[in-house]
This record gives C-alpha cells, structure tokens and sequence, in this order.
C-alpha cells in the first residue's frame, strides 16, 4: 500500500492554476526529493498533503485516509523558518512545540494542565529524544537564537519529530545552510529515514542525486524520476544544475505511469 498517494490532483490560488493533473505515489521507507523552478508549486504541495491547503480537485490519500485524519502520522519542517533571533525563547520550548499528543501530559496536576503551566515528564522525556536524535540535547537550554543556522534546522528537525510522525516533509530545510551543514543535515534525514518516509523539497541538487531513492519535478505539473543510485552519483563536489539532472535522468526509462517525459 502506498502510504501517500496523490490523483489527479489540481490545484489553484484565485485563478492562477499552481498544479495540475498530480499523481504521485510515496511508498513507505521512500526517501522522495521534489525539485522544480521558483513558483513551481512544491510548497503548495506539500501544504496539500498536510491539510493546510484544501483539496478542489483530485484526490490525496494518506494511509487510505484524508489528510486531515492523518496530521500526527506527519512531521513537518517548513520551507524559511527564520526566528527573530532576538526572541527569549530556548531550544526545549521549540521543541515543544511539536507537540500534538494530549496524552503526554497525564501526569502534571490539574491546575497546570488547565492552565498549560510547564512540561510534564512525559512531555519532556520525548522533546529531549527527538533533541538526541538530532545530535541537539545538549543544546535544549541554550537560546534558539544563540545557535548557528544549521543547528538551528536540526531544532526544527527534531520539533517535526516531537509527535512520532510515520512520515517526515521538509522545505528547503538547507537553503542558506553551507556545504557541509547541507551534508550534516541529509546524513542525518538518511539516518532518520531507516524508519521514517522523508520527502523533501531541495534545490541543492548534487545532494539530491547522493541521498533520495526518487526524484520528482514539479513545475505547475510532474514529471517523475526513479534515482538509480549507482549510475547517477558523480564526484561529490560536481553541482548539477535542474535542467543537466533532467536531461541525464530523461535518459532513463521512466517508471510511473503519470510521467510526462
Ligand atoms: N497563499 C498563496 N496565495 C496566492 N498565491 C500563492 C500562495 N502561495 C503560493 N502562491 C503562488 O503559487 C505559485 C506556487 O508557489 P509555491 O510556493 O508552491 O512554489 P514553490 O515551488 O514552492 O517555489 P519556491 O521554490 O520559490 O519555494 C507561485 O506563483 C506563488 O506566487
Ligand atoms: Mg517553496
């Protein structure tokens, strides 16, 4: 069973059309990278399939369900999380954030959970997991805005990872991040994607061919990619702009059924 599977999908603001006739199927373990042009449409996918935008045409099934029964199955980074640096607030309370069990804090008094007054010991426990496994615990009681920008999108990371989520979807979650904050950030999706579905949302295109098991392209609509690992990767540091990817993976054969090349 396909745990994200998208129909038919079209999609408009006012009478701009922004997508049109989607279909795109995520199986689970999928490390799925969505590239395009600006404008594109592949936040406003993205925000498709957390629910945020309204279905009007087509359909988007996650675990054979709507999207909005599914919002604690999916954990999501969004695409510029800048934080006024100056805001007192620490990297626990970020964390925290993500939070969308009610059950975690059974154990804190009445008053508090009427009042929302602290973090249960529930709550803090998985907040400092998702932290470790981001390689961040130690950094839960220091200032979000004391960090550097690539420490910073791991906390965002691990607020996504708060609620458990069977799926993982990132915007852009290593633009203005350098080249080896960009590798320290995949490695650890790669890591985190021995049990999580990762779909991302990437310009950085060398990364892409290193880490995602398929590639889609969206502009307004899909083409689709699988990503044969062996054969695509080049050297390291050689930089693919869209276009070159596109013509080398044009030689491939495609194996969606939807694919428009
Ligand atoms: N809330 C909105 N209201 C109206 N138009 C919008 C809205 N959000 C996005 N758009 C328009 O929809 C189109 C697609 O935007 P979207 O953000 O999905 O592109 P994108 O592929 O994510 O681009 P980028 O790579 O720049 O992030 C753009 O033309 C944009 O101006
Ligand atoms: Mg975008």
């Amino acid at each position: 069973m396909s745990i994200v599977k998208i129909e038919n999908l079209s999609f408009s603001y006012d009478k701009q059309q922004v997508l049109e006739n989607i279909n795109l199927s995520v199986e689970d373990r999928d490390f799925l990278a969505i590239i395009g042009p600006n404008g594109g449409g592949k936040s406003t996918l993205l925000k498709l399939i957390l629910g945020i935008n309204k279905i009007q045409r087509g359909d988007i099934k996650i675990f054979d369900n709507t999207p909005s029964k599914n919002l604690s199955s999916i954990g999501y980074v969004p695409q510029n999380t800048n934080i006024n640096t100056n805001f007192p607030i620490k990297v626990i309370d970020v964390v925290m954030m993500g939070h969308v069990s009610h059950n975690l804090n059974q154990d804190l008094p009445w008053w508090k959970k009427i009042f929302k007054i602290g973090y249960s010991p529930n709550e803090l426990g998985c907040a400092m997991g998702s932290l470790a496994k981001v390689g961040m615990e130690k950094f839960a009681n220091k200032k979000i805005g004391s960090l550097s920008g690539g420490q910073r999108q791991r906390v965002m990371i691990a607020r996504a990872l708060c609620a458990n989520p069977k799926i993982l979807l990132l915007d852009e979650p290593t633009s203005s991040i350098d080249v080896d904050g960009q590798k320290q950030i995949y490695e650890l999706l790669k890591l985190l994607n021995k049990t999580i579905t990762v779909i991302v949302v990437s310009h950085d295109i060398s990364v892409i061919l290193k880490y995602a098991s398929k590639v889609a392209h969206i502009n307004k609509v899909l083409t689709f990619h699988n990503v044969d690992f062996n054969t695509n990767i080049k050297n390291d540091n050689e930089h693919f702009c869209e276009v070159e990817m596109l013509q080398m993976l044009g030689n491939k054969t495609c194996e969606y059924k939807g694919c428009l090349c």
